[in-house]
């Protein structure tokens, strides 16, 4: 008998179940509607990447508050006298709560310690981070800040908290501290590094000292829990039982555990099937030029973990290999900045620009150009149009957590067809194994998996299409929460008792 694959409904019974009479509440610095002052004009965007993508989903069936930074420069127009707003502000579902910090705490928390930091220490991207004694004070205040708001919100009532990511080690410590009767859960979306990585960092106690706040601290995959059982047990004082996954501190347990990170597997599925995708895969195709051509596909926030100038490379090497695909395939790669105040960020910015022009300069046929770059903030319904024009889509992290563009590019294929280039150093490569996985520093090797991808035939594409699709259908959003859910409260339950030797 096969379980069947879980759904908003069966997440909202089961979180009715286990969450009872606890109120939940998400932390997060990002938060999903950013409002922005338009020519006077109120408007929201939904910012790019997976937690968004993630959470907003689950919130709206589960109801709850989410508190994150007000970043935005309508937010304080938009919010009530309790900073409060209910979204998705065209249909409200749940609560958003905005923390408001000034420029000198988003400098040093979010582009200090948390993206100079700790970004770079935990992807093997072989970028430096930067320990800026300053920045970290203001990483520990701010996240004082969002422990002092969250414990305002839950107002002694009894709550569930579940904290994302890396900008908020600190807080499940503190919120410990203040109750410890509220249950912790945290998720960090990015990778753990191993314990000979992490040790450079001067604050690494305190950091696993915050994050050991939690009943429940989840990863994306067991290697990064297996870093992180690693580095606690050689870093502070500690039992850490590897078998159970469970550590003690403080005589405290908190349980990791990996929990693969998803999407709505069938909201894209019938997104993408609309009409509206549908014209604008024509208006997308007259206006780049793409009739005729095999497409090739990349959408990235502009990072230089996501290997952009890799593929870049692959793809004039593959041209300079097959001559004979010069002015038939077209490699498009959309994708947002990000973070650009950061050096490594504009670096990045010049080095794309300088191989763009390099490749497109060299291979130029006519009005053909080998890549086209668009780093917009594209509308979903772009999105969603330029995956169904893709006859590949390419994610080549040079260390990724999971990567839900991977996971998008299955959903959206609803005709079965499409080959997803992605590399190993995600977390999606150890569920997605019908994807050509390839090597993003082995250029010849890329350049051989494109060539694979564009001459290989349909029957093969949709075998290995139908595969990954019906990996990414079961394993959606909804079984990753509520995984995470289980584990949460029932761990917090049983961790409340006295704790037994093992
Ligand atoms: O991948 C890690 C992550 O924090 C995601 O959770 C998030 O979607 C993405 O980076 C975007 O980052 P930022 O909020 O800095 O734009």
């Amino acid at each position: 008998m096969t379980t069947p694959t879980w759904n908003a409904d069966s997440l909202r019974r089961l979180v009715q179940r286990e969450i009872g009479d606890y109120r939940l509440v998400v932390v997060s610095n990002r938060q999903p509607y950013i409002h922005e002052l338009i020519e006077g004009k109120l408007r929201y965007v939904v910012p790019a990447g997976g937690l968004t993508t993630a959470l907003d989903p689950l919130m709206q069936e589960c109801g709850g508050t989410w508190v994150a930074y007000g970043g935005g420069k309508g937010d304080w127009y938009a919010v009530d006298e309790r900073n409060r707003i209910a979204v998705p502000p065209d249909d409200p579902q749940y609560t958003l709560r905005l923390v408001w910090l000034t420029e000198e705490q988003e400098k040093g928390y979010y582009y200090g310690f948390s993206n100079e930091a700790l970004w770079p220490l935990c992807h093997n991207a072989y970028t430096e981070p930067v320990f800026d004694a300053e920045d970290w004070q203001t990483y520990q205040a701010v996240n004082e800040e969002f422990a002092n708001q969250v414990l305002d919100e839950i107002d002694g009532q009894p709550a569930a908290v579940f904290t994302q990511d890396y900008h908020l080690a600190l807080l499940p410590r503190r919120l410990r501290e203040a109750d410890p009767d509220i249950i912790t859960g945290q998720f960090w979306h990015i990778p753990w590094p191993n314990p000979e990585i992490f040790r450079i960092c001067p604050w690494q106690t305190e950091l696993l000292d915050g994050l050991l706040g939690n009943d429940l601290l989840g990863f994306h995959i067991g290697d990064h829990c297996n870093n992180f059982l690693e580095t606690v047990s050689r870093t502070i004082d500690s039992r850490v039982d590897l078998d159970f996954s469970l550590i003690s501190h403080h005589n405290e347990p908190t349980l990791v555990r990996p929990f693969p990170i998803s999407v709505d597997f069938e909201d894209v599925c019938q997104s993408a099937a609309s009409p509206y995708v549908t014209d604008e895969m024509e208006r997308l195709s007259d206006e780049l030029g793409l009739n005729g051509m095999v497409v090739g596909l990349g959408i990235d926030r502009i990072d230089y973990t996501k290997g952009i100038p890799h593929r870049f490379r692959a793809m004039g090497r593959f041209l300079e290999k097959n001559p004979e695909y010069i002015g038939k395939v077209v490699f498009v790669q959309a994708g947002v900045m990000s973070r650009t105040s950061i050096d490594a960020y504009q670096q990045l910015a010049e080095q794309i620009d300088g191989l763009l022009e390099e490749i497109n300069t060299r291979f130029a046929v006519r009005d053909w150009k080998p890549i086209i770059y668009l780093p917009t903030d594209l509308p979903n319904v772009s999105l969603l149009a330029l995956r169904r024009l893709a006859q590949f889509c390419v994610v080549s992290s040079l260390h990724d957590g999971m990567n839900l563009v991977a996971k998008e590019y299955v959903a959206s294929r609803f005709d079965e067809d499409g080959v997803l280039i992605l590399s190993p150093f995600t977390g999606a490569a150890h569920e997605l194994t019908d994807a050509l996985i390839v090597n993003p520093y082995a250029t010849e090797h890329f350049a051989d998996a494109i060539l694979e991808a564009v001459e290989m035939p349909y029957e093969e594409r949709r075998t290995r299409m139908v595969r990954m699709r019906s990996i990414v259908r079961e394993n959606n959003i909804y079984k990753w929460a509520a995984r995470l859910l289980v584990e949460l409260m029932q761990g917090a339950r049983r961790a409340r008792r006295p704790i037994r030797n093992h």
